[in-house]
């Protein structure tokens, strides 16, 4: 029905038009009395053996929204409705900030793919904070945090500790971006210095509590073995709870379109199916290397539920997408869910 029927109607108009359609329609919807029963009913797979336990938190089942869907923390609940297990919302920076000029997300269908160069629009820390303690949680959130454009890598390590001070009573875990391709300069915030310095700088903070939150780090696709070797050092060394593999890729390779249409788009993060296996890699490579010894979250290029079983495979415990939910629709969780309890048990799935 998504595919056949509103895909080509939504594809009709901008895509960051639909995106904030789709926001604001969204929280309308499950406002009505009853929706929300009807939406899980239609869309929810509810099954223990779906469940999992990681850094102490239980995950409904494996399947989540990757940051940047909601960003500002606006949708999370609904997003719940449609089979969901948890949200990652942000990135959020401290002070509020516009993000790029637009046009600055493009689709490119023929890929089921997205480049986008949002450049972390956001509300702030401080607004995204005050929706989340008006709206009570029906689902795990994380919170993906960020440097504000203007902040220089040198201070970057505040920024990030504003973010963490802000919002550490409102999510369930915390997620460190230091991948975005379209903020400039950030990609060097993963070298090995300046790296371990930032995560060291937040897991002191996080330690000196009475109760830490599971803080885990984000990375590129980009990045090579060696740079990966140092990424899992240095998670091990700041005792950090995961991974999150991956944001999107700068790369231009497996996409079909022309090199003018390359230029015409511009400079942006690749997501969507092209980013499928370079993501699957790196999981891979993270999950062999660490001889198993650090959770992963897999994200990048999952469509189906062999694409989600794909990263499974590989070695990550969760997966989360973005992309997919926009070519495939609302029904992707379910299908996930019900391939993994298919393959699982090798039985009809009770619906
Ligand atoms: C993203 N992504 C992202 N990631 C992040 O850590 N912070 C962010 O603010 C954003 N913003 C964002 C905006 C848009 C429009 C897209 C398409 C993506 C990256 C996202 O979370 C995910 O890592 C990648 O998109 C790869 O997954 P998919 O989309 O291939 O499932």
């Amino acid at each position: 029905m998504y595919p056949k029927f509103f895909r080509p109607v939504l594809f009709l108009f901008p895509p960051e038009f639909i995106h904030r359609l789709v926001a604001f329609l969204l929280p309308l919807l499950v406002a009505i009395p009853g929706m929300r029963l009807i939406l899980r009913k239609t869309y929810c797979l509810r099954d223990k053996r779906l469940e999992r336990q990681l850094f102490g938190l239980t995950f409904k089942n494996p399947v989540g929204i990757a940051a940047g869907f909601d960003k500002e923390a606006r949708l999370y609940n609904a997003l719940g409705s449609f089979g969901f297990s948890h949200v990652e919302i942000g990135t959020v920076t401290p002070v509020g900030q516009k993000g790029n000029p637009r046009p600055r997300l493009f689709r490119l269908p023929k890929d089921k793919a997205l480049i986008n160069r949002m450049g972390f629009n956001n509300e702030g820390m401080e607004a995204v904070a005050l929706k989340l303690r008006k709206q009570q949680r029906t689902i795990i959130i994380g919170g993906n945090i960020g440097k504000n454009t203007l902040t220089p890598n040198e201070s970057a390590h505040e920024d990030y500790l504003k973010c963490f001070n802000a919002l550490f009573d409102l999510v369930d875990y915390f997620v460190v971006n230091v991948s975005c391709p379209n903020i400039k300069g950030m990609s060097k915030l993963q070298d090995t210095d300046k790296l371990l310095f930032l995560l060291q700088n937040i897991q002191e903070n996080n330690r000196s509590r009475p109760a830490p939150k599971p803080v885990l780090l984000k990375i590129s696709p980009d990045l090579s073995n060696s740079q990966l070797d140092e990424v899992i050092e240095i998670v091990k060394k700041t005792g950090l709870d995961g991974i999150i593999a991956t944001n999107t890729s700068t790369s231009r390779e497996q996409l079909t379109f022309s090199s003018e249409e390359a230029e015409r788009i511009g400079q942006g993060g690749l997501s969507g199916k092209p980013l499928r296996e370079k993501s699957t890699q790196t999981i891979r490579y993270l999950h062999q290397r660490s001889g198993g010894t650090i959770p992963i979250i897999g994200v990048g290029g999952i469509s189906s539920a062999e694409d989600a079983l794909e990263k499974l495979a590989a070695g990550a415990s969760l997966v989360q997408l973005y992309t997919g939910f926009v070519y495939e629709g609302p029904s992707i969780a379910k299908k996930i869910n019900r391939k993994l309890l298919q393959l699982k048990h090798n039985e009809p799935v009770e619906e």
